[in-house]
């Protein structure tokens, strides 16, 4: 077949205008790109930087809060350049906080007087209960801050764990053998270490307890006196009974009864496996004489609570809807800012985060310029 040759030309010329064109559309399509990456990209860089960018951490806020790779990436190239600073702007606050060999934070009134006092006068051995799943998340954080107050902390777990130091009772894991791994645990603490402390606190994974003020209000007793207290609940014993989530707290005296008199004796504890190990222990002290306390302060507030702070607080459940708490409390209390004692001792279902938060709260952040009260003992009861 013979080809024009004119139109093959012809083709071919529109062909090169084509190709010429599109080279020309790719050269505008890719400074318009260039364009508005110069613009735009800073603009949106500063979408991630949310202000921090005065901080040292502007980096890491940064790459939290973008997440998606390819801005991982760009971000990673924005990396601020590190300058050294001046020695003479140096906050001579920094200088004296590198001498203090990896003591981060020093306060003057953490030298603490009566607090130290009352570590050598009353005496307090803390078991913990945890379960071999918890023990790299709750109990570690239990460990790393307030269990370090007691004078001796045991974490009574199912299962051995060096890292923890747990004492590994020989149970079956689970909320129904509850009942024996409390029995198990003060028989533990009896054999091993009640010539050594005064009181005997058994606390949950996700308890949080300020260790002073437990020493505060337990300095009023005398540990031979048969007592324990905690946040006492109303059913199922005539006395009341201890929440164990809040955690409770026995006198010398009445662990003793418990181990010596009340566990191997079905006259006082019951034998069979139970996961209500608080009524369990509350239907057993009673029996035993044991007197149930009264934890509240001198106004009448709460000082041990089955809840985490907020929800005694702020976020109240009506009195008059069927939260199973106001039919359990003993004591009529209100929630609400009235709710908990300046003394308060325990919140309970506090997460690992939320442990070390406490904390910070409570043993670090101080507002600047305020002062307590002096801080006095009150007498203790048998001097009343
Ligand atoms: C950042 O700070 C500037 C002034 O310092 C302010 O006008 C702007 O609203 C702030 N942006 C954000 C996202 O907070
Ligand atoms: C408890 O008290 C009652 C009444 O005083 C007494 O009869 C009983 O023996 C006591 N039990 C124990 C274990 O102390």
């Amino acid at each position: 077949m013979m080809l024009n040759p004119n139109k093959v030309n012809y083709n071919r010329k529109l062909a090169k205008i084509t190709r010429k064109n599109s080279v020309f559309i790719g050269i505008l399509m890719f400074g318009m790109i260039i364009l508005l990456v110069v613009f735009f990209a800073p603009a949106g860089v500063q979408l991630f930087n949310m202000n921090y960018s005065h901080d040292a951490n502007a980096y890491d806020h940064r790459i939290v809060i973008a997440g998606d790779q390819a801005i991982l990436r760009e971000l990673k190239a924005e990396e601020p350049e590190i300058v050294e600073v001046p020695e003479e702007y140096i906050n001579p606050v920094d200088r004296i906080m590198s001498d203090l060999n990896g003591v981060i934070r020093k306060y003057p009134h953490h030298n603490k007087g009566l607090a130290d006092t009352l570590y050598n006068e009353v005496k307090i051995l803390c078991w913990v209960n945890t379960w071999p799943s918890n023990h790299k998340t709750r109990a570690k954080a239990v460990k790393e801050t307030w269990a370090k107050r007691c004078n001796k902390v045991l974490f009574i777990s199912t299962k051995e764990d060096p890292e923890l130091d747990t004492v590994a009772l020989p149970l079956k894991d689970g909320r129904q053998y509850l009942w024996s791994k409390i029995r198990g645990a003060f028989t533990y603490v009896y054999k091993n270490y009640f010539d050594e402390y005064d009181w005997f606190v058994r606390a949950d994974d996700d308890t949080y307890m300020i260790v002073e003020n437990l020493r505060y209000m337990l300095y009023q007793y005398d540990p031979m006196s048969p007592i324990h207290l905690g946040c006492k609940f109303k059913p199922f014993v005539k006395q009341g009974y201890m929440s164990g989530g809040a955690g409770y707290v026995l006198s010398k005296e009445a662990l003793r009864r418990f181990v010596e008199i009340g566990i191997p004796d079905p006259k006082y504890c019951k034998q069979e496996e139970d996961e209500m190990d608080d009524v369990e222990i509350g239907k057993c002290l009673e029996k035993l004489n044991v007197t149930a306390g009264d934890s509240r302060d001198w106004n009448g507030r709460g000082r041990m609570f089955p809840f985490i702070p907020e929800q005694h607080l702020v976020t109240v459940s009506p009195k008059d809807g069927d939260f199973w708490y106001w039919k359990y409390v003993f004591y009529p209390t209100d929630d609400g800012r009235n709710c908990c004692s300046d003394r308060t001792i325990s919140f309970h279902y506090i997460s690992p985060q939320f442990m070390y938060t406490m904390e910070f709260l409570i043993y670090e952040l101080k507002p600047f310029g305020l002062k307590d009260d002096e801080d006095v003992l009150p007498k203790k009861y048998d001097e009343l």
